[in-house]
């Protein structure tokens, strides 16, 4: 049986705007998801989908996820005329809108893949496959989320025209965050699609936001390598207001990050796709993660206590 892994991740800043080329800074979470796949006799293949859910999510992405899986295997040369594989997916990731969900399992089955079939798949090889997977999800993937599901950490990411561009980013020590979840799922293709015909009907409004996050995301890399965490909070709050203008927040969204501010909370964001899912907030130190974590609770919103930079 071989097995694999992709990491869960949350987006610290630029979502949306890294599909236009803008840097964006990415870090990956402890939660993972597994796959195992077992080659057997026969065709075709069985998925197993055994992985914690925000419900409905599943059930909503299920199209996606079989394109997805189409796409890889086509893309990995495996043969399901002569064979048959059965795929279980599990692991400790909630399958939910934010928190890399469809790149960890990607990232997850084509490690799984090369482990049961010997092919020696490099972490970049196991990148490329996530990427092609991601198409079934998103369409036109910028590479964050698969890049982040496959290498893990924190990452400074950036696409250029065909090339996925990343480098590793250091800080002191890893950092508390709450991750507040509004139990909503988003389709990623969709919400991509409306930020492009958006910036396609106000060129400039686009141009200038554009710019901001772009200035934006190098202020706040700075700043998390300085360790000037105040600083990268007061940044992410304004990436969230950025996010706002090109229309990806939603009000389940704001009320978490408005209750996350409120109860301390040194910066706060929607992170991911928008609309629904998880938004993030920076809470260095246990007792400001707990009290952060325990107020998104009490309003009814399934949380995750989790660090960056490890
Ligand atoms: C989704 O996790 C991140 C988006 O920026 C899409 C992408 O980068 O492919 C919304």
């Amino acid at each position: 049986m071989g097995q694999g892994v992709g990491f869960g991740k949350v987006i610290l800043f630029n979502e949306h705007f890294v599909v236009y080329g803008i840097p964006a800074i990415v870090s990956a979470i402890g939660a993972k998801t597994t796959a195992l796949v077992e080659q057997a006799p026969g065709s075709g293949y069985e998925l197993k989908d055994e992985r914690p859910e925000t419900a409905g999510y599943k059930a909503e992405k299920f199209e996606q996820q079989k394109e997805s899986l189409d796409i890889m295997l086509k893309f990995m040369n495996i043969d399901t005329q002569h064979d048959h594989y059965t795929i279980t997916l599990g692991g400790d990731l909630i399958a939910a809108s934010g928190v890399g969900a469809s790149a960890a399992s990607c990232a997850a089955i084509a490690r799984a893949f090369s482990d049961e079939l010997k092919l020696n798949f490099s972490d970049q090889r196991v990148n490329e496959v996530a990427y092609e997977g991601e198409k079934g999800y998103h369409g036109t993937p910028s590479g964050i989320d698969n890049t982040a599901a496959t290498y893990g950490g924190l990452i400074w990411y950036r696409r250029d025209d065909s090339k996925q561009l990343m480098e590793r980013m250091r800080i002191r020590k890893p950092v508390e965050i709450v991750m507040g979840n509004t139990g909503k799922v988003a389709d990623t293709k969709s919400v991509v699609a409306e930020v492009g015909k958006r910036k396609e009907k106000e060129p400039e409004k686009y141009d200038h936001l554009l710019k901001d996050a772009d200035q934006l995301a190098r202020n706040a890399r700075k700043q998390l390598e300085d360790f000037r965490l105040e600083k990268v909070g007061a940044y992410m709050n304004e990436n969230h207001r950025l996010l706002q203008e090109i229309g990806v927040s939603s009000p389940e969204l704001d009320t978490l990050v408005n209750l996350a501010r409120d109860n301390g909370a040194i910066g706060a964001k929607l992170t991911g796709t928008g609309r629904g899912g998880y938004m993030v907030a920076l809470t260095p130190g246990r007792e400001l993660q707990d009290r952060v974590a325990d107020e998104i609770e009490k309003h009814g919103s399934q949380t995750l206590r989790t660090l960056i930079g490890v």
